[in-house]
């Protein structure tokens, strides 16, 4: 086993509790390969804010838990080198399980050397979530790792799931939730969904604030975490539906709530499908534009200066959490 402490990551409490006073949100920013992982951090160090670098278990099993950890840890070495150069102070990273969907996969993931793990028991009835939350947050705890838990389902796909409807949560159940199992964090249900199709074209839903702030108030202080909330930028689906791409409505929430929502309790602000169409549009377009390119170095890098570009904007004027450097 090789702690996260050995990697140089941070678990999410000192990074939270930050949050919580700045009334700003952090980026829990979803990767699968080199590109993603260089272009976040890259566009963090940029903007000069944490970050919690999150991998899904379809991720975790696409890259391997082993491979994760250290190329993570390469990349901040990269990261530290960077700032150096460019006199800015290096950014704290942590490594977090997202979805995690059972005991052992978490277990796996600490071992592995993450940082924060999340258990997503909101499939299971209350009794249910509750046992197993509390089963890996008393694993998770030796060894300082953060966890995340969830209650309160969200419409759409993540992972090996999908729910046709959201349930929202309950705020009279999180208090009780959060002493019974200990969690460090909460993910809620509030109106967000997860994957490029949100809504239907024409309707125009409203992240329930009214919920959030029922939350806060019973949990006082508390890091909370918003789920699906990709905004799917349109000039990305325009670009792949240009270029021979099919998503016609793929629509995400509207900035502006997002916006809203960060300078509440919420901590971390989840995004996943914004990387996603970002990346699709670049590489349809490169295409579509040079059919002669097959350099994998050519088309991935151009897809890595997109996305920084995208998370740059995202940490400055959706999270709040960047800062615009000179
Ligand atoms: O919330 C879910 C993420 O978008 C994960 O998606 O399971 O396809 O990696 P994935
Ligand atoms: P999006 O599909 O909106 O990007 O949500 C991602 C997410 O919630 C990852 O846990
Ligand atoms: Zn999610």
């Amino acid at each position: 086993m090789t702690t996260y402490k050995q990697f140089g990551f941070q678990n999410t409490k000192k990074m939270y509790a930050e949050a919580l006073k700045k009334n700003y949100a952090l980026p829990g920013y979803n990767f699968n390969n080199m590109e993603q992982l260089q272009a976040i951090l890259s566009a963090c160090l940029q903007t000069q804010n944490s970050v919690v670098l999150q991998v899904s278990r379809k991720a975790y099993e696409y890259m391997g838990g082993e491979l994760i950890s250290h190329m993570v840890y390469g990349a901040m070495q990269e990261m530290k080198a960077q700032a150096k150069k460019m006199k800015l102070k290096p950014i704290t990273v942590a490594l977090h399980l997202d979805h995690g969907d059972s005991y052992e996969l978490c277990v796996s993931a600490i071992k592995n050397g993450f940082s924060s793990v999340m258990i997503d028991g909101s499939h299971f009835d209350y009794k249910e979530n509750v046992k197993l939350t509390k089963k890996v947050v008393n694993f998770a705890h030796k060894y300082n790792v953060t966890v995340e838990g969830e209650l309160g389902v969200l419409a759409g796909v993540e992972d090996y799931v999908s729910a046709e409807e959201n349930i929202y949560t309950r705020p009279e159940e999180v208090e009780n939730f959060v002493g019974k199992t200990g969690v460090d964090s909460l993910a809620i249900a509030v109106g967000t969904s997860h994957g490029a199709y949100k809504f239907k074209p024409g309707q125009h839903p409203k992240i329930r604030l009214d919920i959030l702030r029922a939350v806060e108030k019973k949990l006082k202080n508390f890091p909370i975490v918003l789920h699906g909330s990709s905004s799917i930028p349109q000039d990305a689906i325009k670009k792949i539906n240009q270029y021979g791409g099919k998503m016609p409505d793929a629509i995400g929430i509207d900035k502006r709530q997002v916006r809203e929502a960060a300078k509440t309790p919420v901590c971390k602000v989840n995004i996943d499908s914004d990387s996603r169409v970002t990346m699709t549009a670049s590489i349809r377009e490169t295409f579509a534009k040079s059919p002669e390119a097959f350099d994998p170095r050519f088309y991935l890098g151009k897809v890595r200066e997109d996305l920084v570009k995208m998370y740059v904007k995202k940490n400055i004027e959706v999270l709040g959490c960047g800062i615009k450097l000179k």
